[in-house]
């Protein structure tokens, strides 16, 4: 963000990193395997963080973002590589259609570092952050269709409740759409503090989570839908990758990591069996091997100097046949 930006549009703090922290770079620089020659797409961009590792190890890259900010930012920074490095803007979940305008059709590995960097999380007028007044916006994409405001503002209860539980795994998710619904009778929901003020008086403060993180993940995920856009990239890049090729993605949350796990289950099994089968099938998504069976995770330094990464899970798959 220029230093000429309105104060609304700027981070308020961030102390560590100008933009974004990247998470578990070097085990990704390990895991990706980026040696000279190699395209490798990373699908979230963000601040380059990830990217400029990988570039420093040899590889050409291929940036998608939805964020203009980030496709700005990321492009500025990443400038001293030129011819090896280029973004493109867009969602991960077209990364074929994006690739090709590009005329890439086959890639050497493809990284996805989920959800928001801390520039987005950071800057109040992009309506992510609970902590700093801001428009109920949360859009990835500033173009896209939805804002969280017209989902809190016109959705049904039941919706409402259906996204807090589903996608935010909320305990008190009916209770606090019955209060949305009834405040939002006397004047709409506005702003991201308006909202959480309204939750926490559902849902009291105990510890150090505030009571609307589950909420307001929920409404990010369903504006900027999040799980269909996951679930579209994993097949997007499975198919992209070329034999030998590697895919890794970075978790923040259970539900993103559920979808990831699976996936790459199902994409590994040779066989499919069923128990109203004579005898096991060939699985004819067999597509790819597992790198590391267990997730990896930050080590404590990793989550001491960058709270943000407690929750990073990392999982990798190669490309066979
Ligand atoms: C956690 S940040 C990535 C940070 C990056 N790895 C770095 O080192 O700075 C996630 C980024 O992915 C972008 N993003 C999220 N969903 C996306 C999607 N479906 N398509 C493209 N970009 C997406 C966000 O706009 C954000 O910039």
């Amino acid at each position: 963000m220029s230093a000429l930006a309105p104060p609304s549009q700027r981070p308020v703090k961030n102390p560590r990193h100008e933009y974004h922290d990247p998470v578990l770079v070097e085990k990704v620089v390990e895991l990706l395997a980026p040696t000279p020659g190699r395209v490798i797409c990373d699908g979230t961009l963000g601040g380059g963080g990830h990217s400029a590792a990988l570039l420093a190890a040899g590889a050409d890259v291929i940036g998608i973002d939805q964020d203009p900010a980030a496709i700005a930012f990321a492009t500025r920074r990443l400038s001293e590589w030129p011819g090896k490095f280029r973004a493109i803007r867009g969602s991960f979940a077209n990364a074929g259609e994006l690739l090709d305008q590009l005329g890439v059709r086959i890639l050497d590995g493809a990284l996805l570092d989920l959800g928001v960097s801390s520039h987005q999380l950071d800057t109040p007028a992009r309506g992510f952050s609970f902590q700093q007044d801001g428009p109920l916006d949360m859009r990835l994409d500033p173009d896209g269709p939805i804002t969280a405001a017209d989902l809190v503002n016109t959705m049904s209860g039941e919706q409402l409740e259906r996204i807090f539980r589903d996608y935010g795994e909320e305990n008190a998710a009916r209770r606090i759409a019955v209060r949305l619904v009834r405040d939002r009778m006397v004047r709409p929901f506005e702003t991201t503090l308006e909202l959480a003020a309204a939750v926490e008086s559902v849902v009291p403060r105990h510890g150090r989570t505030h009571p609307a993180t589950r909420v307001f993940q929920a409404l990010r995920i369903a504006v900027n839908r999040e799980l269909e856009a996951l679930e579209q990239g994993l097949e997007q890049f499975t198919l992209l990758l070329a034999r030998g090729a590697r895919f890794g993605v970075i978790t923040f949350h259970s539900l993103e990591d559920r979808i990831v796990k699976a996936f790459f289950k199902q994409r590994c099994a040779e066989w499919l069996d069923r128990p109203e089968w004579p005898e096991p099938r060939p699985n004819p998504d067999f597509s790819l091997r597992l790198i590391n069976p267990k997730p990896v995770e930050p080590d404590a330094a990793e989550q001491r100097a960058n709270p943000r990464s407690r929750s990073a899970k990392l999982r990798v798959a190669e490309r066979i046949g």
